[in-house]
């Protein structure tokens, strides 16, 4: 009865059920899985996500269809046995060490092989980060990533600059227009505040507002003042921050602070600027 015939035979019975109770189950799943990623993402990742679980399923079912033969319980049996090694050896209570203190018993009681994998795992992910981050420089430390960074933006400002367009330093003009003022006082309130007071009147920086100037009055010495700023007395540069067009509005903008005479005012500073005749040539003093 116990021929290897037999059993040959027994087996294929097996086989035969066991695929005839798992293939109706088949098209239900094929069919769940495009409907679970769109769900998840949508567009490309869904059709990626949607091609790798069919194409998962489609090698399963060839693996037990025609080299399991539909038998899948010896499959079953090495992935409980490759389970049982990963997540744990032999339970505590089953491994007891010979020691036994007055009925206190002392368990050997193993770390989990996954838990030794992770750490095993850690030391060779030190080992390759710094190779490739400290020995070979493969890839950019944060220093390096930092400078890029600064060196791409850089490449950004002077592509808007370029697009602005320049202003003429030796012909400026204050803006009056109603819109250039605007646009000078939002660059005034987000920047300069701080120093020279919501009205100009001056805290750190000098009152704004008053006829007398440190570094010259008229619209090309604001102009220059604040674009090279007075880096002594902390006042930045404003080209790094403003581009020429926006100094000139915000520029403009404090010239028409003039003479407004804001409550708490600091007392004004410098000489008292008197406008030179307009066939005079330009302040060649001021550094550029
Ligand atoms: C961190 C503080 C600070 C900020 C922010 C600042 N300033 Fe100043 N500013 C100063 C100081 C301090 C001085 C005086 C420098 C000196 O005494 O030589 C000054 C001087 C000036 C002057 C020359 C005044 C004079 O009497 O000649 C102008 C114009 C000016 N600032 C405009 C601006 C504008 C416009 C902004 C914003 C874009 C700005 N400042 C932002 C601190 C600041």
């Amino acid at each position: 009865m116990n021929s290897p015939a037999h059993q040959r035979m027994d087996r294929t019975m097996t086989s035969r059920r066991t695929i005839a109770r798992t293939l109706p189950l088949l098209p239900a799943a094929l069919a769940a899985f495009p409907s679970t990623a769109s769900a998840a993402g949508g567009g490309e990742t869904a059709l990626v996500v949607t091609g790798l679980l069919t194409a998962v399923v489609a090698v399963l079912l060839f693996y037990v269809v025609f080299v399991l033969e539909g038998n899948i319980d010896p499959a079953a049996e090495r992935l409980r046995k490759a389970w049982a090694y990963i997540a744990a050896r032999k339970r505590a209570d089953e491994r007891e060490l010979d020691e036994d203190f007055d009925g206190i018993r002392e368990l050997d009681n193993p770390s989990p092989p996954w838990f030794n994998y992770l750490f095993v795992g850690t030391i060779i992910f030190a080992a390759i980060y710094m190779l490739d981050y400290h020995v070979l420089g493969g890839s950019p430390l944060s220093v390096e990533e930092y400078r890029r960074e600064v060196a791409e933006a850089d490449v950004l400002r002077r592509v808007a600059l370029a697009a602005e367009g320049t202003v003429d330093e030796a012909q400026l003009a204050a803006l009056t227009d109603a819109e250039a003022l605007k646009a000078g006082k939002e660059k005034y309130d987000r920047n300069c505040v701080s120093c020279h007071g919501a009205a100009g009147q001056g805290i750190v920086g000098p009152n704004l507002t008053d006829a007398r100037w440190i570094h010259g009055g008229g619209v090309r010495n604001v102009y220059l003042t604040i674009k090279n700023g007075v880096p002594a007395k902390g006042m930045i540069a404003w080209k790094l921050v403003l581009t020429p067009k926006e100094m000139q509005q915000v520029a403009s903008y404090v010239l028409s602070l003039q003479g407004t005479n804001p409550p708490g005012a600091k007392a004004p500073e410098g000489e008292v600027w008197v406008e030179p005749k307009a066939a005079a040539a330009p302040d060649s003093t001021k550094a550029i």
